[in-house]
């Protein structure tokens, strides 16, 4: 039998980094914060990134086949606030925030972050409420050097 509050106690345990998922369908860009990620290969270098399927990114990266990861730094937890909010109620995210689009995908990639990964869809597994996307690292790149943004520095809860 599953006891509920251990299973919640536990899996709060796993420990977790802050990303902005850029993504993209045609012309719309989006992105959203994403913690469910880590890799999964070395050769190829593959990720795993969990999405959410009642999110609007879902279904872009589903039809796209591709997304962008930017990796934030340790104190850059308003950027990861505004981009927890769906895009169907706030509109654009990258309004006042300074992108590029990545030379290989696409997808947004948030300048001010500590760098990216660009990544093509080869594998899913759709399951439960979240979709479990892998990716293969196709290009990546460096903005500066710092500690990455921890979900457990937050104080947030994004599991359970
Ligand atoms: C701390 C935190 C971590 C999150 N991690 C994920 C995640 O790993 N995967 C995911 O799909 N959504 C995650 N979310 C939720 C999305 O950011 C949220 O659903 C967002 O509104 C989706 O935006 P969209 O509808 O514009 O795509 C997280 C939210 C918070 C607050």
């Amino acid at each position: 039998m599953l006891d509920e509050q251990a299973k919640k106690t536990m899996l709060r345990k796993i420990p977790h980094g802050l990303y902005i998922c850029g993504v993209k369908d045609g012309e719309n860009l989006n992105g959203f914060t994403a913690s469910w990620v880590m890799q999964a290969s070395f050769e190829p270098p593959l990720v795993i990134n969990c999405v959410r399927k009642d999110s609007g990114s879902h279904e872009m990266i589903k039809k796209s086949g591709v997304f962008a990861l930017s990796f934030l730094e340790e104190g850059q937890k308003d950027l990861a606030a505004k981009f927890f909010k769906p895009q169907s109620r706030v509109g654009n995210k990258f309004e006042d925030v300074e992108f590029i689009e990545g030379t290989e995908t696409g997808c947004p990639l948030i300048k001010d972050s500590l760098g990216y990964i660009e990544c093509r869809v080869v594998g899913s597994v759709e399951k439960g409420d979240h979709t479990v996307y892998v990716g293969e690292v196709i290009s990546s790149g460096i903005y500066r050097e710092g500690n990455p943004l921890l979900l457990e520095s937050t104080g947030w809860q994004y599991g359970g």
